[in-house]
């Protein structure tokens, strides 16, 4: 405990970015579902009180549409208000199929449905969509209608089989990408559930899909995501990235490990001429490794990827960050994942051996490259690959080096909390003193948690939960997330319905210059008169704003900093002797307690509290 004396005391509020232990940070500000409503920064929208499992699949941001599947339905929402003359399509599954479905006893609210999983757009004016049609899933093409027409937003009577293109089981994931009118699917091609594929399909080439019954290409994947990745500069070395789990089989055959795996392809690829015919001939994957080292050299991994974020930086090496149940979040540079599949292929010499990196002779062109790439210009398709690579593929997919986060270390870990987090948005914001990364944490509680990620070094750990959002009542899980920095909102789903909620409202941190600097939001800042978002212009030199460090001292001179003074309640209950407690109540749990002591004109001196926060005594005598 620490004694200090002053003529002057203030209680300076700083958000602590060293907290120990993070995985118990507070959000400085929660808003219940009602609340959020109130203050007009969300709109919520169901078509039903009865829970129909919504996902948002697609989002269209030149046509300002999101487009959503549920069970039984297809909805076009508007992007600037969702609740806005919403447009639906009624899908069901074929009454025979339900039937059918029911009879096979599968669960009938759960299962026997037509659960939309895919909506992609395919060209111009029509979007290509699947749902799993009560265990028989079917695809059909919907004319998403033009911005000046009425709107039609119908399907055709056209449907058809949607096998490899959609999971049967709606509780199995599936994971699309569209590419040239062209489908790229994760997810199980059987009834039973027990044939997982990465398949391209809708094609008016050759459908490829990955090797059957292969354990060492798929061994039980729940697929997470995907996307097209570009490689370099030549188109034709992009490459389509799957990110899933799979289950392990180790050494001895029984006990099952988890694993988060990225695997890829080229999209051109048609599959071998002789051998791996209609399968991929360019499949690899990898490892993707979340874990922290304690000091004794254990690792822990979190090893359940749950959601994946791609974010387009200005720097061309593209960051992927993605969640782990536990919770933590780890962030991968491209460049990392790329120098892993550029390494060495992991070998094992029989079934009771360890891996180890191939030490043969690696044949050309390297297994993995595109065909019509830069790396072979001469090849236009993989038909023309020599033997030996398409051989060494089929038995070589998998990298011998995992890949690593930024740092090999988490950026965020919550462990000992009451939620998970299932989804993660990230955006990128342009503040008065850098650019911040802010992510939106979806949790299995049905709120949203905003983070901003401060610069760090070794000793800072620089994160603040800065809002935490009840978008959903009854602790729904959320499902899906969709961002939008153009519309500055984030879309929301979960079995309920869908939340749209704008990225910041600026005016909920106070009326105080002080209240709005301390808040380090970095999209607000104080414009002199309110809180307010806060856009870089250079312009506007009376714009208060210290995300870095939250320091209204520095700031708001001038401005209402009595007010802030105020806002630190500090209350002199006692006096003993010479000594007099003081008790200081923060506004946010988040914050932590500077004092400082001022004795008549000398300069302002902080007085270490040594670890009591919460109130300070003072010892008159030393004045
Ligand atoms: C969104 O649309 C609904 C229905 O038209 C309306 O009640 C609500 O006020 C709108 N919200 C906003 C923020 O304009
Ligand atoms: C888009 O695809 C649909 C379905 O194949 C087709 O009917 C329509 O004409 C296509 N539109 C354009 C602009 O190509
Ligand atoms: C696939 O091949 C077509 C035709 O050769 C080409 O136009 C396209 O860029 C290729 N796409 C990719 C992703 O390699
Ligand atoms: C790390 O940050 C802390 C707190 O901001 C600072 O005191 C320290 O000097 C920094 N260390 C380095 C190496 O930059
Ligand atoms: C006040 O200070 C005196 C001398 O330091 C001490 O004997 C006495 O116990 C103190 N009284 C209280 C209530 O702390
Ligand atoms: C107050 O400070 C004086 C001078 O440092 C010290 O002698 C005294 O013991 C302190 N009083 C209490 C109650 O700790
Ligand atoms: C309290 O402080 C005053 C002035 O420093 C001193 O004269 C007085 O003796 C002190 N009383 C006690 C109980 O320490």
């Amino acid at each position: 405990m620490a004694f200090l004396a002053a003529h002057v005391l203030i209680g300076l509020f700083v958000y602590s970015s060293t907290v120990k232990g993070s995985s118990q940070l507070q959000a400085r500000v929660f808003l219940t579902f009602n609340e959020l409503r109130e203050i007009k920064t969300s709109e919520y929208y169901s078509i039903s009180h009865h829970p129909l499992d919504y996902r948002i699949l697609l989002m269209d941001e030149d046509q300002d549409r999101i487009y959503v599947g549920s069970k039984d339905h297809i909805l076009s929402l508007n992007i600037n208000n969702i609740s806005q003359d919403p447009l639906s399509i009624f899908w069901p599954a074929s009454g025979i199929k339900v039937e059918e479905c029911k009879m096979a006893g599968k669960d009938p609210t759960h299962g026997c449905g037509n659960f939309v999983r895919v909506i992609q757009s395919f060209n111009r004016t029509h979007l290509y969509v699947c749902g799993s049609g009560a265990f028989s899933p079917v695809c059909t093409y919907i004319n998403r209608g033009r911005r000046s027409e009425v709107r039609v937003f119908i399907h055709s009577s056209r449907c058809e089989s949607g096998k490899g293109r959609c999971s049967f089981n709606p509780n199995v994931n599936t994971v699309s990408v569209m590419i040239n009118e062209e489908l790229f699917s994760g997810m199980y091609i059987d009834f039973m559930g027990t044939d997982a594929a990465i398949f391209r399909s809708l094609t008016k080439r050759n459908a490829v899909r990955t090797d059957q019954h292969n354990s060492k290409w798929l061994s039980e994947p729940i697929f997470v995501d995907a996307h097209l990745i570009p490689d370099g500069t030549d188109p034709n070395d992009a490459k389509v990235y799957f990110f899933f789990k799979e289950r392990l089989t180790d050494n001895s055959g029984s006990t099952k490990q988890i694993h988060s795996m990225i695997a890829r392809i080229c999209p051109n690829d048609t599959g071998g001429q002789r051998s791996l015919v209609n399968k991929w001939t360019t499949f690899l994957k990898a490892r993707l490794v979340c874990s922290v080292m304690d000091e004794d050299g254990t690792e822990t991994y979190f090893d359940e990827l749950e959601d994946v974020f791609l974010l387009e930086t200005d720097n061309p090496r593209t960051t992927l960050v993605s969640v782990f149940k536990g919770s933590a979040v780890c962030v991968y540079h491209l460049s990392e994942i790329q120098t892993v599949f550029n390494g060495p292929f992991a070998h094992r010499e029989g079934p009771s051996h360890q891996l180890i990196p191939y030490q043969g002779r690696i044949p050309y062109p390297r297994p993995g490259t595109c065909p019509g790439g830069a790396f072979t210009p001469t090849m236009q398709t993989t038909k023309e690959f020599p033997d030996d690579v398409v051989t060494f593929i089929r038995n070589h997919p998998l990298m011998f080096n995992p890949i690593y986060p930024i740092n090999k270390k988490p950026l965020i870990i919550r462990t000992g909390t009451d939620y998970k987090y299932t989804k993660i948005a990230v955006d990128q914001v342009n503040a008065a003193d850098g650019r911040y990364h802010v992510l939106f944490l979806g949790t299995d509680q049905g709120t949203v948690q905003k983070v901003v990620v401060l610069p760090t070094n070794s000793s800072t750990s620089g994160e603040l939960i800065l809002e935490e959002l009840e978008v959903f009542q009854n602790n729904a899980p959320i499902t899906t997330m969709k961002i939008s920095s153009k519309k500055q909102q984030l879309y929301v789903s979960s079995d309920e319905g869908i939340t749209q909620v704008s990225l910041h409202r600026c005016h909920i941190y106070g009326t105080a210059c002080a209240d709005c600097c301390l808040a380090r939001d970095p999209y607000c800042a104080w414009d002199g008169n309110s809180c307010s978002r806060f856009y870089p212009t250079g312009k506007r030199r009376s714009r208060r704003q210290d995300v870095r460090h939250g320091n209204p001292m520095t700031q708001c001179r001038g401005f209402n900093l009595k007010a802030y003074r105020n806002a630190a309640e500090v209350i002199q209950y006692g006096v003993k002797n010479n000594t007099t407690f003081l008790e200081c109540t923060p506004k946010s749990p988040q914050a932590s307690i500077k004092w400082l002591l001022q004795k008549d004109n000398d300069r302002r001196k902080e007085v270490t509290s040594e670890g009591f926060f919460f109130s300070a005594k003072l010892n008159l005598s030393e004045i």
